[in-house]
C-alpha cells in the first residue's frame, strides 16, 4: 500500500516551495567548464575573519570536537555584553541569526496571526511565518527602501512582529534616526519590531539609528546581528538576537540550545575583540569596488541601486537567468534577483579591487553578447 503522504502534511507546507541552495563549487566549475568560481552571490567578505579569529581557528584541537559546544554560548553573550554594556542574559545566540528568525517567530505567533515585512527584502522572514502557517504581510519598497506609514497602515490586531532590514538587503536603503523614531512610535508597543542589521558595520554615518540604543526606550524592539557579513564567519553560522530581557527570556523558549558549535563560539569572541583594523579595511575595500563598478554601469547605460552594504544590484539587458549563465562560463557567479521580485537585476557583492576588474571584463562581454546586435 503506498502511503498517502501529502495527506499527512499541512497546506500550507504543501503550498510552499523549498529553497534550493547553490551546488558546491566543484560541481559548478565542472558543468560551467572553469578552473575557478568568483563567488560574489552571497554578500560575503573575502579578506576572511579578523586575525585574532583565524588564530582560533587554526588552533581548535580536532579531538575537542567530541565534546558538546557550550549549549548557551556563554563565553560569546559574555563578549556581547561588555560590547554593548548590557547584561549577557538579553543575548541569544544562534546558528546564524537565520535561526534566530524562526525562535522570534515561534516564540510570538500563534494560529491567525501575522507579521509585517517588505516585499522586497531578505526574503527568509517571510519564508518562516509562511512555512510556519502565519500570514506575511508583504508592504511594497517605496524608492527602493522600506515604507513605514505603508507597514503601520498594514498592522491589525493580530500583527505579532514586523521585521525591518536595516540596511536593506537587497537595495541597501536604510531608515534615518528620525525617520525609525517616527515609525517605533506609531508602533506603539503593539508588536515586536525586530531591526535586522546584518549589514550594520559596513554603515559609516551617524544618522543610522543604533538598535541597541533604541531597545532601551522603545522595549519591544529587538536586533539582529550576525558575524557571517562584515565579520568573515559565515561558514560557521553564528548570528544573534538582543533585546529586553523579559522578550528574549520569551524567545529563548522555542530555541534549540546547543545549536552553536565550538569553532563558531571562540571565533566569534576573537572577532569581536579583534574588529577595528578588520573593519575599516573591510570598508575601504567596498568603497573602493563601488567607485570601479558604478561608473561602469552608468557607462554601460545599466540602471543600478546602490546604498549601504557590500553589495550593489543592477539591472540587467536580458533574463537575469542568461546573464547568470553567461557570466558563470566566465567564473563569476552573481545572485539573480527575480526570487528577490526584481526580475532582471543581479546583485553582485562588492569585493576585492581585481576581482571587480576580472567581474567587470566579463560583464561587459556578456552585456555585449545579449544586447541587439551582440553575438547572442
Ligand atoms: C539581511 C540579512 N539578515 C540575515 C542574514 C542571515 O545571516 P546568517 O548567516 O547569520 O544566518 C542575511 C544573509 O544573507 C541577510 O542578508
Amino acid at each position: 500500500m503506498s502511503l498517502p503522504i501529502a495527506e499527512l502534511v499541512p497546506p500550507h507546507i504543501r503550498a510552499f516551495e523549498a529553497y534550493v541552495p547553490s551546488r558546491p563549487d566543484p560541481e559548478l566549475c565542472r558543468a560551467y567548464r572553469v578552473e575557478r568560481l568568483h563567488r560574489l552571490n552571497n554578500n560575503e567578505n573575502p579578506l576572511g575573519p579578523p586575525p585574532a579569529a583565524q588564530r582560533v581557528l587554526a588552533g581548535f584541537e580536532p579531538p575537542r570536537a567530541s565534546v558538546y559546544p557550550n549549549g548557551d554560548s556563554f563565553f560569546l553573550r559574555a563578549t556581547l555584553g561588555e560590547r554593548f554594556g548590557k547584561d549577557p542574559e538579553r543575548f541569544l545566540v544562534g546558528n546564524g541569526s537565520c535561526e534566530v528568525i524562526a525562535s522570534v517567530v515561534k516564540a510570538f505567533c500563534d494560529k491567525g496571526d501575522n507579521i509585517i515585512t517588505a516585499d522586497k527584502t531578505f526574503a527568509v522572514y517571510e519564508w518562516v511565518a509562511e512555512f510556519s502557517g502565519f500570514e506575511a504581510r508583504l508592504v511594497p519598497l517605496k524608492n527602493a527602501a522600506f515604507d513605514p506609514l505603508a507597514m503601520l497602515a498594514a498592522m491589525d490586531g493580530r500583527t505579532k512582529v514586523l521585521f525591518v532590514c536595516n540596511p536593506n538587503n537587497p537595495t541597501g536603503s536604510w531608515w534615518r534616526r528620525d525617520e525609525m523614531e517616527r515609525f517605533l512610535r506609531g508602533v506603539d508597543g503593539r508588536a515586536i519590531v525586530v531591526l535586522d542589521e546584518a549589514y550594520r558595520e559596513y554603515v559609516d554615518d551617524d544618522d543610522f539609528p543604533d538598535g541597541m540604543e533604541l531597545m532601551e526606550r522603545h522595549k519591544n524592539v529587538v536586533v539582529f546581528r550576525t558575524f557571517s557579513k562584515m565579520y568573515a564567519l559565515a561558514g560557521l553560522r553564528v548570528g544573534y538576537v538582543c533585546g529586553q530581557k523579559d522578550v528574549i527570556d520569551y524567545i529563548r523558549r522555542t530555541h534549540v540550545v546547543y545549536s552553536v558549535n565550538s569553532l563558531g563560539q571562540p571565533a566569534a569572541v576573537a572577532a569581536l575583540e579583534d574588529d577595528a583594523g578588520h573593519i575599516l579595511a573591510t570598508r575601504a575595500m567596498v568603497a573602493r569596488a563601488r567607485k570601479t563598478l558604478l561608473p561602469a554601469f552608468e557607462e554601460l547605460g545599466l540602471p543600478y541601486i546602490s546604498g549601504a552594504g557590500n553589495f550593489v544590484m543592477v539591472r540587467t539587458p536580458a533574463s537575469d537567468s542568461l546573464i547568470y549563465r553567461q557570466l558563470m562560463r566566465r567564473g563569476m557567479m552573481v545572485r539573480t534577483m527575480t526570487g528577490f521580485r526584481f526580475p532582471n537585476w543581479i546583485r553582485v557583492t562588492l569585493v576585492q579591487e581585481p576581482v571587480m576588474r576580472e567581474f567587470l571584463a566579463a560583464f561587459r562581454e556578456v552585456v555585449e553578447l545579449v544586447r541587439p546586435g551582440g553575438g547572442a
